[in-house]
Formats: C-alpha cells, sequence, structure tokens
C-alpha cells in the first residue's frame, strides 16, 4: 500500500488471534503495522508479530526490490512490533538500528545484545536524514512503555505515531472510534499525562497522515483523532451519556437497572446504556465508562465484600484513572446491604468524583420504595453535569 509516493505499508493483518495481549478479544483481528521510507538511504519503521515473518519479509522485498534497507527505526520494543528485529538482521546484515537508549536496553533483555556496533541511539528531538526526507525522533515516554518514540517525516508531513491512535481490527474500512476508544483505554488509558505530553508536541507539526502501529492510516479529518486523544487522555467525558454497569444473580437487581434506564429514557436522556457486566467483554465496557458522563454501578454483596465481575470493574476503572464523573450506585443485599459502601470506597483515590445524593437500596427484591428511590435518581441523573465536574483538573496534584 501507497502512503505518499516514498512511503510504503508493508504491515501484516492476524486474523486467527483471539485474544490480543492475551486478554482483549479482538473478533475483526489485528493488524501490525511496519513502513518503508525509500529515499537516498532506506529506512524500515518497525517490525511486526512473530507469526509473519516470511509475510513481512516478502512484503518488504517487493518495495525493495534490488536495494537494501539502511536502517531500522524502532519505535516499540513490545513484542508485536520487535519480534523481527533478528530476522530482519539475518536478512540485511549491514543494517543499522535507530531507537532510544531505553529501546537499546530492552534489546538486550529480549535477544542478549544491545547491538553496539550497528546502532544510533537517539532522543527527543534528533533528526535522521534520509536524502530529501527528514525523520525526527519525538520520545513518546510511556505511550504505553518507557522505550516509545514516534517519528516525523517533515518532507511528506507523515506522523509515525507508534501505538497512539491504533486500534483493534484488521478491516481498515470499519469505524475506527469505538475500536479505538476499546484499545485506548484498555492498553494506554493509565498513560493519560504522557499522552497529554506527546499531543503537546505533535499539535506543533503540520500532519497530513498518522501511521499508527495497529489498525488504519489516517489521513482525513486528523483534527477529530487529535481531538478525541485530548479528551480521552484528560479523563474528560466525550459524551452526556448514562451507563449502567450491573450484575445480578437473581434478577433483582437487573430489574433495578432496567427500571432505571426507563425512569431516565421517560426524562428525556437520550443516552443510557445498559450492560450486565458478567456477560459484557470488559474492555467495551470500561471503554464506554470513560466515554459517557455518568456512571450507575449496581450489585450485590457476595462473600462479605462485592460480586466478582464488579470488583474487577472498578479496578479496570481506577488502574486507569477514572475521574470526573458523576457515579451513582444501586446496592442489593439481602442479608448485608453494603455493597454501596464497598464499591464507593474501590473509588476513594479517583479524582473529580461527584457522587449521587439517591442511593438505590434493594433488600433482596423491589418493593416500593426502591421505586421511588429509582426515580429519584433518575432525576438526579438527568440533569446537566455540573460545570465543576466538566472542568476540574485531575493531573493538578501530581
Ligand atoms: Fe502494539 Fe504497545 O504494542
Amino acid at each position: 500500500m501507497t502512503i505518499t509516493e516514498d512511503i510504503k505499508y508493508i504491515g501484516v493483518n492476524d486474523y486467527k488471534i483471539d485474544l490480543f495481549e492475551g486478554m482483549y478479544v479482538v473478533p475483526e483481528g489485528m493488524t501490525y503495522n511496519s513502513y518503508v521510507v525509500m529515499d537516498d538511504k532506506i529506512a524500515v519503521l518497525d517490525t511486526v508479530d512473530e507469526g509473519f515473518t516470511k509475510e513481512w519479509l516478502a512484503n518488504l522485498q517487493r518495495i525493495l526490490g534490488k536495494r537494501k534497507p539502511d536502517y531500522l527505526i524502532v519505535q516499540h520494543m513490545e513484542p508485536d512490533h520487535s519480534s523481527n528485529i533478528m530476522h530482519l538482521i539475518e536478512q540485511f546484515p549491514e543494517i543499522i538500528l535507530v531507537a532510544s537508549s531505553k529501546a537499546f536496553t530492552m534489546m538486550g533483555n529480549y535477544f542478549g545484545t544491545d547491538f553496539k556496533e550497528k546502532r544510533i541511539v537517539v532522543s527527543d528531538g534528533d533528526v535522521l536524514s534520509l536524502g530529501k526526507h527528514k525523520l525526527t525522533f519525538l520520545s513518546a515516554l510511556m505511550v504505553h512503555w518507557p522505550e516509545v518514540m514516534v517519528t516525523y517525516d517533515s518532507t511528506d508531513r507523515v506522523l509515525f505515531s507508534a501505538d497512539s491512535f491504533g486500534r483493534f481490527g484488521a478491516d481498515k474500512e470499519a469505524d475506527w472510534t469505538q475500536e479505538a476508544a476499546r484499545y485506548y483505554f484498555g492498553i494506554v488509558g493509565k498513560y493519560g499525562i504522557p499522552v497529554q505530553k506527546l499531543l503537546g508536541k505533535i499539535t506543533e507539526l503540520t500532519i497530513e497522515k498518522i501511521c499508527p502501529l495497529h489498525g488504519p492510516v489516517l489521513s482525513e479529518n486528523l483534527e477529530y483523532y487529535i481531538k478525541l486523544y485530548d479528551i480521552w487522555s484528560s479523563y474528560r467525558p466525550e459524551k452526556e451519556g448514562v451507563l449502567i454497569a450491573y450484575t445480578s444473580v437473581y434478577g433483582n437487581t437487573k430489574e433495578a437497572a432496567l427500571l432505571l434506564a426507563k425512569a431516565l429514557r421517560k426524562r428525556g436522556c437520550e443516552t443510557v446504556l445498559v450492560r450486565d457486566l458478567a456477560r459484557s467483554d470488559m474492555s467495551q465496557v470500561v471503554a464506554e465508562a470513560f466515554r459517557y458522563s455518568k456512571l450507575v454501578l449496581a450489585t450485590t454483596t457476595y462473600n462479605t465484600f462485592l460480586f466478582p465481575p464488579m470488583r474487577e470493574f472498578i479496578s479496570w476503572l481506577t488502574e486507569r484513572n477514572f475521574s470526573n464523573r458523576i457515579v451513582a450506585f444501586i446496592e442489593n443485599g439481602s442479608w448485608m446491604p453494603t455493597a454501596a459502601m464497598h464499591m464507593k470506597e474501590q473509588l476513594k483515590e479517583s479524582k473529580g468524583i461527584i457522587f449521587a445524593k439517591e442511593c438505590v437500596k434493594i433488600m433482596s427484591a423491589i418493593h416500593e420504595e426502591n421505586s421511588m428511590q429509582i426515580e429519584k435518581l433518575a432525576e438526579e441523573l438527568s440533569k446537566e453535569l455540573p460545570e465543576e465536574c466538566k472542568e476540574i483538573d485531575i493531573f493538578e496534584k501530581k
């Protein structure tokens, strides 16, 4: 695939993978992206997952013809991108590796050598000239590992963005946002501050195309993608809406969740999502919790604590700095109604959370007082997000 006259795509599609990083479902597969810049000197940007050596080398060879690559630029050392470094060196022993100092340390860990004889160590702002193309390396520390850098080609105005702006799914025509959000909040979401730093650097650049390590090359509406990354990485809600995440053992908590959804819709709330945590993809619901402005957590006491999928869900959120939201609780405790207390406790380090005043407290099954609590909670949640919730700066104390 041609990105520009001199920049070619040589990545591969993985349709056999079931769980990316051993954890994330990827029903539409995964791409491992790799690129070549053809100039007086030739640079390859990143390799691909270990299952695709032959296909990737064949893609590269087709572009090279009789020429040989001069540089391998290693932006990220996670194995889905670095597994073929040794294979490339076997094929082209004279190739020079270009990477951050931390990446070379990781190469020592992975391959038993840090390539002292054939490497260029680059830092933030360093430039490599290929002839017509000048490649500027920008540190992207902790987006999503510490060795990461992105690369800007000022000649063609292309940003090679490493893990940022990537998404799950190998169908390049599919909608970007949903799978990009699931990818972002699952994999990069904890690192909002580093992503903000990277965005600060790239907003200075004129960018016509973004070439990430996963998913499609982005070449239109770049402001949209950059804006979404800005919202996501600053932990602000992307959209007004209520996510009701519940678990239910015998159906009573589910009934309360559905009654609340109905009461919210009756009051004109346009976006109300109801998700059973025991039956939903966790990464999908986590992404939704980060994208929408209000979250209702509904669960039962279990083993004197919380029903396990809810405990796990809140851990996913807090691990990823869940902040700046309105959160409400529905608890069901047939003989120990303490779930709301435990959920609140789990969220105690989260910044900018406004807890709803109304808490629905069910003792086994829904009674009249619960119906009233649900109506009151719906009333409270159907109000607009308060300004203080929109504006809170979760980074100020860090
Ligand atoms: Fe696709 Fe962080 O690697």
